[in-house]
Order: C-alpha cells, then structure tokens, then sequence
C-alpha cells in the first residue's frame, strides 16, 4: 500500500495538464483502478485481515484524492497566471478613438488666440462680413477721399442702377468691429474680435480671404505701456517661449495716434524659424492708441477715455507657430494637407493643460 501511494503521488506531482492528471484518476479510482480492485479484495477477506485492510484502503483512496483535489487547483491557478501574463491591459492608457475628422490650423490658432485673451480679461465680439462702408472705412477715420481706402483692395458689393443706399463691401479688417462693440458695449470695454476678413489680392502670402483677431481696450488709464505688456504676454503664451524681444516701429493707420507695428525677434535655421532669439524680426501686427475721432464715432468721450486696439493676421501667425509654408493651401481643402496640419477635435486649447499637444 505504501508502494501504490507513492507511486500516485509522485505521478500526480509531475502531472503538467489536467488530462494528465484525469489519466492518473482513472488508473488510481477508476471503476478499473488499481487501488478500486484492491478494494474490491476486501470482500475476499477474514474479518480480522478487514479490520486492518479496509481503514488503510479507504485512507489511501482519501489521499490521493485530495492530491489529486489539490493538483487540479493548483494546475488552474498556473493557467490563469499565465493568461494574465499575457492578455494584461493597462486600463489608465487614454483611448485611442479613430478621429473622423481634424480640426482645421486656423480654428485651432482662433482657439489658442481666444484662450490666451480670456486669461487677461478680454471677451470674444462678433461682427458681420458684409460691412456698409461706415463701419469700415468713416467710423474708423478713412473718409471717402482718404487713400487708406484705395490700398485696402476692397470688395464692393453689387449694387443695382439707381439704388443709393450706402455702398456695402466684404470687410477689409476686422477694426470695424471695434465700432459696433464701442455703440453696443460703451466703455470700459475690454474684447478681441477674430474673423474673416476679404481683399482682391492673390500670392504665396496673400489669398482674398484671410483672417484677423482685433484687440481693443478701453478705461480711463490706458497706455501704449498697457498695449506692450499685454502683446509681450500673448506672445509668449502663443508661441510657448519665455523670453520674447518686441519691436514696436513707428507706423500709420488713421485709426490710431500713436501707430506702431509689432515685429519679434526671430531667427531662420534650416528654413525652421525660431521665436524669440537670432538676429531678425518678423511683423505680426499692428497696433496703436485709438484716435479721439474713432473712440466719438463709437459713442465714447475721448475727454474721459483712452484706449489701445491692435490687429494680427492669425493665418500669418498660424503659419509661423505650426511652419505651414505656403498660405493657399489654408483654403485648398486638400484632404492630404489638412489630415496632415490639422488638430484632434479632442484636445481643446488651454492655458491650464496647454495650447497645443
Ligand atoms: N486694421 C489694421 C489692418 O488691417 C490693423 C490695425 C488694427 C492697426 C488696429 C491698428 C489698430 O491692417
């Protein structure tokens, strides 16, 4: 009895599956096992050689039992180690969902430009693309005669014979919503207004629709210093770099007095550009103290108020910060192109987590 015993459990011990370890069942407690047909002898015997047989029997048929009990669980545990090894998935991984679309350069650039703007207290105004020549050029200090006027390129809508109406025209810049939030709004006013704006001009760096984001603020202590610290923010938040150099040259628009346009220090490596070192400047907008004449013509006492209004190409800036060369292809709608510049609808713009991923 102890041979049989230590023959099962050695066998059960080195069983590697549960088939073996079933093999090892039916040779041991099968209806033809070795330790059943023992079993069976029982019957043959005195009353006296039972008494010792049968418990012993019965002890070693409870043995490897349970061996065989154990072996199993612990066969299972095993397999499923091994599945776990193998088939384990990092839950906290952020999903990979199959984009149908991207976000386009310029709505992602309107949206980083918004962000930055929010954080120092601006708002978002709107103003229609169709414009009446009022808002466009007079409210803004360009009269008919002014030569401002002929240099703008400017749309005219088709007007019948005989109709007087004031001229409409696709705006020329995004300054005539200036106006409209000046009589809307009053003063104080604090906005930026992003959208498209139209002029009959067609090369590498000019398409007949583009777009601006304006800047106004208006209070009654606002200086060009004012005008300079919140440029110097936006920029370094824009183009993510800390030390940026701001040139502020001198310049002309009859809606601002003093003018000046806006260049930052930049530098060409290999046709990569780099902000805010190296020797060259780049133009990014223009700017200046709004004239007494527009702050009347939007209803608000030059006498009490001041203010600063700015306007930047975001296509212009688009281009520079994500290296798109060439400002046609903004409005080719070419699959390849936009696939390839365009932003995940799911990563809005912001300040906290960062403009762009
Ligand atoms: N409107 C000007 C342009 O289109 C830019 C500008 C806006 C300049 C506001 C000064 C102040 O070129």
């Amino acid at each position: 009895m102890d041979d049989l015993k230590a023959k099962y459990l050695a066998q059960i011990s080195d069983a590697s599956d549960e088939a073996a370890l079933e093999d090892i069942r039916i040779a041991a407690l099968g209806k033809k096992g070795e330790i059943s047909l023992q079993m069976r002898e029982l019957g043959k015997m005195t009353p006296e050689e039972r008494q010792v047989a049968g418990p012993a029997l019965n002890a070693l048929k409870d043995e490897v039992n349970s061996a065989l009990i154990a072996k199993k669980a612990g066969l299972a545990d095993a397999a499923l180690n091994e599945r776990l090894k193998t088939e384990w998935l990092d839950v906290t991984l952020p999903g990979r969902g199959r984009a149908a679309g991207t976000i386009h350069p310029i709505s992602q650039v309107t949206q980083e430009v918004s962000a930055i703007f929010a954080d120092l207290g601006f708002s978002v105004a709107e103003g229609p693309q169709i414009e009446d020549d009022w808002h466009n050029f007079d409210a803004l200090n360009i009269p008919s005669h002014h030569p401002a006027r002929g240099e703008m390129d400017t749309f005219y809508m088709h007007r019948d014979e005989g109709d007087n109406r004031p001229p409409h025209v696709l705006r020329t810049h995004t300054s005539p919503v200036q106006i409209r939030s000046m009589l809307e709004k009053g003063a104080p006013l604090r906005i930026i207004c992003p959208g498209r704006v139209y002029r009959a001009d067609y090369d590498q760096t000019h398409t007949p629709m583009f777009h601006q984001v304006e800047g106004l603020a208006i209070d009654t202590d606002i200086s060009m210093a004012n005008l300079k610290w919140v440029l110097e923010e936006f920029v370094k938040a824009f183009f993510e770099v800390d030390g940026v150099e701001l040139r502020f040259r001198a310049s002309h628009f009859p809606f601002t007095e003093p003018s000046a346009e806006v260049d930052i220090r930049c530098s060409w490596d290999n046709g990569q550009l780099k902000v805010g070192e190296g020797d060259d400047w780049l133009e990014i907008l223009g700017s200046g103290m709004v004239h007494p004449k527009v702050l009347e013509a939007g209803g608000i006492d030059p006498a009490k108020w001041q203010g600063f209004a700015f306007g930047m190409g975001i296509d212009r800036i688009a281009m520079l910060k994500y290296g798109i060369p060439d400002l046609r292809a903004f409005f080719d709608s070419d699959l390849r192109w936009l696939r390839n510049y365009g932003f995940s609808a799911l990563d809005q713009p912001d300040l906290a987590s960062g403009l762009s991923r």
